[in-house]
């Protein structure tokens, strides 16, 4: 019987890491971006789904500010989830997502914000209503925010360098 583990992930994890994200999402870039926030310590929460010693999934926050007049408050964005396409649709992603967030919240995050697909993430509790009014280039329908406790509903996001020069690239 195969056995899948959600697992931190190691410094042994990257190659394989940047293949499921290649392998998901068809290009290059999001493996570019993981790369470039785990470099640039900006990670806060990272996991892989681990079939039987093979990585199939991947998951990262990373730290992202909300500022507010001179007020910095720290939270996280959820970016990229991948899981490898033959495993897609089998619960991989979701297992991700619901594991970060214990772990999240076990950390004293208070508020995670991601930008894809409503259908998908209000699932796990990201609404667009909790995002509407933050202060973002990516502000749209796609932005979704997740509070577990008190957080700023206002005020500027500001997301990890890499993320500028991911979208440069
Ligand atoms: C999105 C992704 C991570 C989901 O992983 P997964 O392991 O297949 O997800 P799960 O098995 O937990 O959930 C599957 C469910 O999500 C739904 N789903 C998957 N992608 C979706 C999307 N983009 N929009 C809406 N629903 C989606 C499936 O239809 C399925 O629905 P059901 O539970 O009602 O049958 C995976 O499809 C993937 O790697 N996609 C390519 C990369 C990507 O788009 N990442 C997200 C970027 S924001």
């Amino acid at each position: 019987m195969s056995m899948m583990s959600i697992r931190a992930a190691t410094p042994r994890d990257r190659e394989a890491i940047r293949l499921v994200e290649e392998h998901a999402f068809g290009q290059q870039a999001e493996a570019g971006l993981v790369d470039a926030l785990v470099t640039g310590g900006d990670a806060v929460v990272e996991l892989v789904a681990d079939e039987d010693g093979q990585v199939v999934g991947h998951i990262l926050f990373s730290r992202l500010f909300v500022q507010n007049g001179g007020k910095s408050f720290p939270a996280v964005a959820l970016a990229p989830l991948a899981v490898e396409p033959s495993f897609h649709g089998t619960g991989i992603g979701g297992a991700l997502v619901r594991e970060a967030h214990i772990r999240l919240k076990a950390a004293g995050e208070t508020l995670a914000v991601v930008l894809g697909d409503p259908a998908y993430y209000g699932r796990f509790g990201y609404s667009r209503a909790r995002a509407a009014k933050f202060e973002s280039d990516y502000q749209g329908e796609a932005l979704q925010a997740l509070a577990w406790d008190e957080a700023p509903e206002t005020g500027r996001l500001v997301y990890a360098s890499a993320f500028g020069s991911a979208l440069a690239a």
